[in-house]
């Protein structure tokens, strides 16, 4: 409806410095879900159709800006003076017709649906704003209201008479209303030197302001006060954080996924899956994954931007990154593969085998303690237990090429660069320097020698 006539800008306030983390990292890049909080609100912002969005920053400002490449009005507020004077230095880039939303930095798990409301809510001529009701309202800002429940001022925790403290609908900091009224209204606000005990520019006045001038204000409160929660200390960043993995695994499970136990799953990204896909307990996704159909993931995997094929099953304790992984393969338990990996189809990596930019073909198997590393491996290969591609020789990485069909027996030492040929043989115990043309044997081993009646060496008393 009337949204679409809306031309909005955000406002989103990252300039504090956040001393109840007691952390180095700016507040606002802590993550959630693998994401900085910052991220989250921009990507809401920017999933709105803002057509700018002003980011104020103060604290950290070249460290935020740097882990945030993104095109983005940087606003730089020297001293923090209150939330107000941190949204009154952006004024300067706001249009009067544009619908502004104040966002919070610290305040990122809101939704899409609300942040819509609100600025529909507040159109070209309200102030709105959301709240919702908290157990536990410690801290935060109350909203007050008359008995007909029509919303008078906010009251910062800190300002707050007992019957005010009593209140349990807080403000959660996000805001919209039209550009001129909020023009209007801070110029006010910043008149006069702060009458409040923390002597900041509180953005909150500016409800009382609105409410004396007739000004329609919309509150709008939010179902799940989880989703309005600000972050000001570690123990809360926690408890976003488990209510955001355990919306992940609804969703998963929505989407055809058994989820042995939703709270032992941590998607640290984006996560994509087919159907019937079954994750086993704490297992931990990061980056980019994704996930086709029938697919298993063992206990206590750690998988980072992976894309794996149908009906492949990874067994407990793999660690794998960067890895491309056809249909019907087996991996691990205990494997670890490395950027660059590519399995092809029905492959098998067992126990204890590392791999990094290593391609394997059809039907290859690589079942225990082995590392290949810039290697090739053709189809029906079979490389037995200790084979070490050699792929490094203190300066340069080299290759190792193995066509179709070979088999490499165990404890075999390839030094690359070296090319086993179709169907070629390297015996156990091998350690190969040069190349083997198709279905030779190479043998690189010293000859047994048997030493008849040889006595053993027996103790020696001191
Ligand atoms: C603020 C609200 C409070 C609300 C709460 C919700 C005000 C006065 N209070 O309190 O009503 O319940 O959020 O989480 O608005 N910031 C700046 N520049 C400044 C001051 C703050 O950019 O000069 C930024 C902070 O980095 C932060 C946000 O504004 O992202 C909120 O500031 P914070 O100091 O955390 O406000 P609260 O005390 O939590
Ligand atoms: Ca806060």
């Amino acid at each position: 409806m009337a949204q679409n006539a809306l031309q909005v800008e955000a406002v989103v306030l990252a300039a504090g410095q956040g001393t109840r983390m007691r952390s180095k990292q700016h507040k606002v890049l802590h993550c959630l879900g693998g994401t900085p909080m910052l991220h989250h609100v921009l990507n809401r912002a920017e999933a709105l159709g803002a057509g700018a969005i002003h980011v104020v920053i103060g604290h950290q400002a070249e460290a935020i800006k740097i882990a945030t490449p993104r095109e983005l009005d940087w606003v730089l507020q020297t001293e923090q003076l209150g939330t107000g004077h941190a949204v009154a230095q952006v004024m300067p880039h706001v249009q009067d017709a544009s619908v502004v939303l104040v966002l919070f930095g610290d305040v990122p798990m809101v939704s899409q649906q609300l942040l819509a409301d609100c600025v529909d809510a507040a159109g070209n001529d309200a102030l709105a704003l959301v709240t919702a009701d908290f157990d536990d309202p410690t801290g935060l800002g109350r909203i007050v209201r008359d008995a007909a429940g029509n919303v008078l001022e906010i009251v910062e925790h800190k300002d707050a008479n007992e019957y005010q403290l009593a209140i349990r609908e807080i403000n959660s900091g996000i805001m919209a209303l039209p550009g001129a009224l909020l023009r209007r209204l801070l110029k006010e606000l910043m008149a006069q030197p702060p009458q409040n005990n923390q002597g900041e520019y509180y953005l909150t006045t500016l409800v009382e302001y609105a409410v004396r001038d007739g000004i329609a204000v919309r509150p709008i409160k939010a179902k799940r006060p989880q989703e309005v929660m600000g972050v000001n200390t570690r123990n809360q960043l926690a408890e976003l954080e488990r209510d955001l993995q355990r919306q992940r695994a609804e969703q998963l499970m929505a989407d055809g996924v058994t989820v042995a136990d939703p709270a032992r799953l941590d998607v640290r990204g984006e996560l994509t899956t087919g159907i019937d896909v079954f994750i086993d307990v704490n297992v931990v996704f990061e980056g980019t994954v994704s996930l086709g159909s029938n697919v298993r993931i063992g206990p206590g995997c750690v998988i980072t931007d992976s894309v794996i094929g149908d009906d492949t099953h990874i067994f407990p304790n793999t660690v794998m990154e960067g890895a491309e992984i056809g249909i019907a393969c087996n991996v691990g338990p205990f494997a670890r593969l490395r950027p660059g990996t590519k399995l092809s189809n029905k492959v098998k990596i067992g126990n204890f085998v590392e791999t990094k930019n290593a391609e394997l073909g059809d039907n290859s198997k690589a079942s225990h303690l082995t590392y290949l590393g810039d290697t090739t491996v053709g189809r029906d290969c079979n490389i037995g237990a200790g084979t070490v591609t050699c792929n490094y020789d203190g300066i340069n990485k080299h290759r190792t090429d193995m066509g179709d069909g070979v088999f490499v027996g165990t404890n075999s030492t390839l030094v690359a660069p070296i090319k086993l040929g179709d169907n070629s043989f390297v015996a156990a115990g091998s350690t190969l320097t040069g190349d083997l043309a198709d279905e030779d044997l190479g043998v690189g081993r010293g000859k047994q020698r048997n030493i008849k009646g040889w006595t053993r060496p027996d103790r020696r008393s001191k």
